[in-house]
């Protein structure tokens, strides 16, 4: 958490931060990866077994630089298939031999399927990444039968069908898939069976049954939307119930562990609002967590079965305008998108309270800080404050207070304005399990650094590394041959004033 005064102009802004503060443990997974069968994510991102650079590509096809990176920023878990692609998915098409698997018309991005790469391929792409799978259920033209016959192929030990499909397919051992999701935006307009909100509820509540009664052990997801929806409320009225019955007599368990939400911010004609246009996540996420305790208020369930949290498993920049889902929605970022997606970094850590996972979209090519092309990989702007947050804020959340002005304009969306507080200077800190102060500071101030005291920086050895991401201009953007925006590294010894430079991110960091 961090709190702001409001200052006037002139005014000397100032900053703290209180590491003996802790305030909550961050779940790791807020640093989640998403991969989907859309554009070249997957063909050409994770699996490029036709690429003439053969060094690029290990023996199972799969992009060694892709995997390097993504290791590079710890990535705890990552969801598949989809996404909008989920809704024609049969998970059956994309495992056994790899030429009897069909190819199919695609309905959500308008291709060809080739089911080259399935199940068997991405387990094994977790493996080698060391992140945790996380699969979403088709509830378009899916069926119950065929989700719990792709529980049981994933997870079973037994001696049943699709556990030996699994066995016979050359994998032995159960991947152990703890992840769900019950459906992908089930309430768009976009998707192949689109539903009411409850028709939702009703469906996803008995699948939830069945697949609880056949591995107890998987979290539960269920399809929200913005987190601010009268679908949100309604679903989670229906579905975070206490019914032991349900839950063979458990009074600690609950059939939905998570609540999913999407936003996609944008702005592209204001680089101002643009990076401000997070903070609607922000509101979101208080809203949705008030939604998720109003609804166990009202269904009397017991403090004994844990509190559901957010699983805000597709976040990022992205304009469908700019970058159309149908051409593959390759986003070119500039920095005004790299302090977006810091402050969406920011609010994560904020609100890490709430959220016990979160997903940028996607990981590779599609909506992506990371580019592939037939000899390496291109990292977009916003890499560079997804980096350093992977690698340093972890831990827990420490107090920070921030006194500076406000901006004071329109806001994208516009609600924002009446709703939040816009400091120039968003801020969050962390305290690792070593004792290392992580604070990031972005300034959005198009015209004003800020030179500050920062009370609460006590290096106990050493001084205090410096990370800085700006660029000359908020619309430059990295290319192939040119890296506009990196990160900058110094050091300062805590001591007097630091400047936090217009449009730009400053992460500290100290041993305290
Ligand atoms: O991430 C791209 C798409 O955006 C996803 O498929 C869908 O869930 C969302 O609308």
């Amino acid at each position: 958490m961090s709190t702001f005064t409001k200052l006037s102009a002139g005014e000397q802004p100032s900053l703290s931060v209180y590491p003996r503060h802790k305030l909550n443990k961050i779940n790791e997974n807020i640093y989640g990866g998403f991969t989907e069968h859309m554009g070249r994510c997957i063909y050409g991102g994770l699996y490029d077994p036709t690429n003439p650079n053969k060094e690029l590509i290990d023996s199972n096809g799969f992009r060694k630089d892709v995997i390097e990176a993504m290791k590079e920023l710890n990535v705890p878990v990552v969801r598949y298939p989809g996404g909008n692609f989920c809704a024609t998915y049969h998970w059956m098409d994309g495992v056994g031999p790899k030429e009897q698997r069909p190819r199919k018309p695609e309905l959500a991005w308008l291709g060809v399927e080739t089911n080259e790469f399935g199940t068997d391929e991405f387990m094994k792409w977790c493996e080698a990444v060391g992140t945790e799978p996380y699969l979403c259920f088709n509830f378009g033209t899916g069926t119950l039968d065929e989700a719990l016959a792709w529980v049981e192929y994933c997870n079973s030990t037994q001696d049943t069908y699709y556990a030996n499909l699994r066995r016979k397919n050359g994998r032995e051992e159960p991947y152990n898939v703890k992840y769900w999701a019950l459906g992908n935006e089930t309430w768009g307009p976009w998707q192949v069976e689109q539903m009411t909100k409850e028709d939702y509820a009703k469906k996803a509540y008995q699948w939830a049954k069945a697949i609880k009664l056949l591995d107890p052990n998987v979290v539960l997801i269920l399809c929200g939307e913005t987190g601010h929806s009268s679908w949100d409320h309604h679903v989670l009225k229906e579905c975070v119930r206490f019914d032991t019955h349900s839950l063979g007599g458990s009074t600690t368990a609950s059939l939905i562990d998570m609540h999913s939400i999407h936003i996609y911010t944008a702005c592209n004609k204001d680089p101002v609002k643009n990076a401000f246009a997070p903070l609607s996540a922000e509101r979101a996420i208080e809203i949705c967590a008030g939604l998720i305790d109003l609804a166990r208020i009202e269904n009397g369930v017991p403090a004994s079965v844990p509190r559901q949290t957010i699983c805000f498993d597709e976040w990022n920049v992205w304009d469908p305008m700019r970058a159309p889902g149908e051409s593959g929605a390759e986003e070119k970022y500039n920095l005004s998108d790299g302090l977006a997606v810091a402050i969406w970094l920011n609010v994560f850590v904020r609100q890490s309270k709430y959220v016990g996972m979160a997903n940028i979209a996607q990981s590779v090519n599609v909506i992506s800080p990371l580019m592939t092309h037939k000899d390496g990989i291109m990292k977009q702007t916003i890499w560079w404050p997804v980096l350093l947050f992977c690698k340093y804020m972890r831990g827990w959340v420490v107090g920070s207070h921030v006194s500076c002005e406000e901006y004071g304009g329109a806001t994208e969306p516009q609600w924002i304005q009446a709703a939040k507080e816009t400091p120039w200077l968003d801020v969050s800190a962390t305290i690792n399990d070593d004792g290392v102060v992580s604070l990031v500071v972005i300034n959005v101030n198009p015209e004003k650094d800020f030179e500050i005291e920062v009370e609460g920086v006590q290096p106990k050895a050493g001084s205090v590394k410096r990370h800085l991401i700006t660029g000359k201009s908020w619309d430059v953007i990295n290319t192939n041959d040119k890296q506009e925006v990196g990160i900058e590294e110094s050091e300062w010894d805590g001591k007097g004033k630091t400047v936090f430079p217009k449009r730009s991110m400053v992460m500290l960091r100290w041993q305290s």
